[in-house]
Parts: C-alpha cells; structure tokens; sequence
C-alpha cells in the first residue's frame, strides 16, 4: 500500500469514533484532508465541526460542513487529527503545516484526541523531526537564542505566516526523551506562542495505517 492509500485508510478508521449528533473537532494536514472528504459522506449525522486552521475550515465549507467557533460550543467529545511523528507514550510533534497553536487549543478542549498516522509517523522516540514553535515576529532572535541554549538547532521557516500572523522556528538537535519537561521549558520563553510537542496533553488513541490494516494503540498497548 502507498503511504497515501494508509492515510486513507486511517482517516475512514476514524469515522467510527464520531459522536452522532456533537461536533467533531478537526485537524490540520494531508491526513486530516482526507479525513474531512470521509466525513463528507456522513455529514448529515453531525451538527458540524470545529476548525483547527483556516485550510482546514475552506475544505470543510467546501463540503458543506457547518464550522462552529470554538467560543459557542459546551461540548467537544472528540478531536481527530494527523502527526508528524508519535511514540508509544501517545506523545506527538505536530505543526509540520504551521497549524500547531490552533491545533493545541482544540485538542486542549476535546474529551478525546484520536491521532490518526500512517506507519512512518511511528517512532520509538520523538525527535528526528524537527521541532515547529510558533513565536511572535518581534522574539525571533531572542527565542533562537535561548533554543540554542537547550541544544536545539533553530532554523526560520522562510516565506511563512501562521493563521494567527506569527512565524515558525523550525528547531532540529532536541533530546526530547523528557517531552512533557521540554513542551513546559520551551512555552516558559518570552515571545513562544505554543511548540509542535503535544505532551501534556498526548493522544488518547492512535489509528496507524500499516500494510495489516489499521492498528488501534493506546498508551503502551494495542487495543
Ligand atoms: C499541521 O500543523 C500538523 O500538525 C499536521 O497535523 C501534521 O503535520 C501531520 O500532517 P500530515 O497528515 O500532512 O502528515
């Protein structure tokens, strides 16, 4: 199977964890594309969705998906989105398409997060990826400095804007085998929005693609 085919796959998978009835909250991202295409096919069952980017939202519109705000719903059961790497911890990197910010936010306020990635995504520890940190233009070189001091590699994604009308610091060289410690360090810096670790708050289930069909994990174990 092509890594696409298993990001389909995965993306399907994920139907099956859609309340009937509430909103679902969306990711960002190739995988959380196709995503938004398979529920399409079923978006009569939900009220609509909350957006994690503003890609995110044109493609749900697009399918004639209602997009709430974050602000007017009680509720969020569930969170479906990619990752650019994960571990068995349910830790994840994210923000490979700029999107991390409004995607923590959304994760922060859904019951459940369901990560959804094909097997290239599935790391012993996180860390080959490079690090995403959305910062506050002005910061740029204070917050590279201080990334350097805990021996990241911080490089300026070029010609790039957030939605929120910030910039990325692409950081490589971490040790990230302490990636709750490390999300916390790197958020205590002046000028940092939020970085690509989802640590604190890590993934409840995980649906991997792999040439077998789609594996469910959760923290250390397959369901
Ligand atoms: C978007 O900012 C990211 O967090 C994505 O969720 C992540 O990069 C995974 O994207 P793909 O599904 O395209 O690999």
């Amino acid at each position: 199977m092509t890594q696409d085919e298993l990001k389909e796959a995965v993306a399907r998978a994920a139907l099956s964890h859609i309340v009937e009835g509430q909103i679902v909250g969306v990711g960002t991202g190739s995988t959380a594309r196709k995503f938004i295409d398979a529920l399409a096919e079923i978006k009569d069952r939900i009220p609509g969705a909350i957006a994690s980017s503003e890609d995110t939202r044109k493609r749900l519109e697009s399918h004639g998906i209602r997009v709430f705000d974050l602000d007017d719903i009680a509720k969020l059961p569930v969170y479906i989105d990619g990752a650019d790497e994960i571990a068995p911890g349910m830790h994840m990197t994210k923000g490979g398409g700029g999107a991390l910010t409004r995607e923590k936010i959304v994760a922060a306020v859904a019951e459940k997060f369901v990560c959804i990635v094909d097997r290239t995504k599935f790391v012993d520890n996180l860390g080959k990826f490079p690090l995403p940190v959305e910062i506050i233009p002005m910061a740029r070189a204070h917050v590279a400095r201080q990334l350097v001091r805990l021996g990241g590699n911080p490089v300026l994604r070029e010609g790039f804007t957030t939605d929120n009308g910030n910039l990325i610091l692409d950081v490589g060289g971490l040790d990230i085998r302490d990636p709750v410690n490390l999300e916390t360090q790197i958020n205590q810096i002046a000028g940092v929005v939020s970085n690509g670790l989802f640590a604190c708050r890590p993934a409840d289930i995980c649906l991997l693609g792999t040439e077998n069909g789609v594996r469910t994990l959760t923290r250390n174990a397959e369901t």
